[in-house]
């Protein structure tokens, strides 16, 4: 059956996909991310009046269809922005990015609505001013700036000024992350950081953000091992996420080239440039032998970002 808007407008204008992330990759806490080659859409157009939301996917259950929809508020904030009025829109969304799981899934839905808003607008406002809108609206850059630039990208708040620089990432490094079936909201996960870290940690930390960069330019992943230990955040939340440690000591086992939490967690990932199923299969049977219920999946570092054509 046809609906009537459609037979009014029998079009989409604009379709907007958006890239799964993962943050921190250990030491980099909420200033290192990378994004992934795992992808959800959405299809933007004007109509008369209302608002339309459809939602497909493997996660379109947990996504509300009404005015609270995260993609819709971060679109209304870029038309607020740009002091614009925002049109009626009817979107149709396709949601594969894992929610709750530290993948990026509320940061896609603001850069999909920031990125969207402003096609609508013939592009009025520029990256910089993009980016800095959806880390206030996220509160955090370590998503939302490879989720719009593609890529490893390095997110620095300097003063007010966003500095977000992307690094290439070779091809051959491929991502496997186990997606547990449940969530562990962000909240939570940052409930249970202390204020303050001995100095000894900080040192630890920033040796290691460090020497991820300087092992993706001279493709030298054996430092990954050492590149992906953290002391800031995932000692902390390992008591959140069950299984942590079995995960961890499962990937390294099967040859996995460094592992840490993905985000905030409960995801887990490994980095690796061969034998990258091994390791899926290394930790989903890790899984089981805890009944740990969840998958893994091998994914390819995207190099592209947020991308916006007409349809
Ligand atoms: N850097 C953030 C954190 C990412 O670890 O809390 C989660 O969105």
């Amino acid at each position: 059956m046809v609906s009537n808007s459609e037979i009014r407008n029998p079009k989409f204008e604009i379709r907007v996909r958006v890239p799964a992330t993962t943050a921190n990759l250990g030491p980099g806490f909420d200033c290192l991310g990378l994004a992934l080659d795992w992808w959800n859409t959405l299809d933007v157009e004007t109509i008369p009046r209302g608002l339309e939301i459809e939602c497909s996917g493997a996660y379109a259950a947990e996504v509300p269809r009404d005015a609270s929809n995260l993609v819709i508020r971060a679109m209304r904030a870029t038309f607020v922005r740009a002091r614009r009025k925002m049109p009626a829109v009817r979107v149709k969304m396709r949601v594969e990015i894992p929610i709750g799981r530290g993948l990026g899934s509320s940061a896609a839905a603001i850069v999909g609505g920031v990125v969207a808003a402003n096609a609508l607008m013939r592009g009025k406002m520029k990256m910089p001013e993009l980016l800095e809108l959806a880390t206030e609206i996220e509160g955090h850059p370590d998503n939302v700036a490879p989720a719009l630039l593609g890529g490893l990208v390095v997110a620095v708040q300097d003063g007010k000024n966003l500095i977000a620089a992307r690094v290439n990432v070779p091809r051959e490094l491929k991502c496997i992350v186990f997606v547990p079936d449940h969530a562990l909201s962000t909240k939570t996960a940052r409930g249970v950081l202390p204020a303050r870290v001995p100095r000894a940690d900080a040192i630890f930390n920033v040796g290691r953000a460090a020497l991820w960069l300087a092992a993706v330019k001279a493709r030298r992943w054996e430092w990954l091992d050492a590149a992906t230990q953290d002391r800031l955040h995932q000692p902390y939340r390992a008591k959140l996420v069950r299984g942590m440690e079995a995960m961890f000591i499962a990937a390294h086992k099967a040859g996995a080239r460094g592992v840490a939490l993905s985000g905030a967690g409960p995801s887990v990932i490994a980095f690796t440039e061969r034998g990258s199923g091994r390791i899926a299969w290394a930790l989903n049977r890790a899984a089981a032998d805890i009944a740990l219920n969840g998958a893994a999946r091998v994914v390819a570092v995207s190099a592209r970002g947020a991308l916006v054509k007409k349809i």
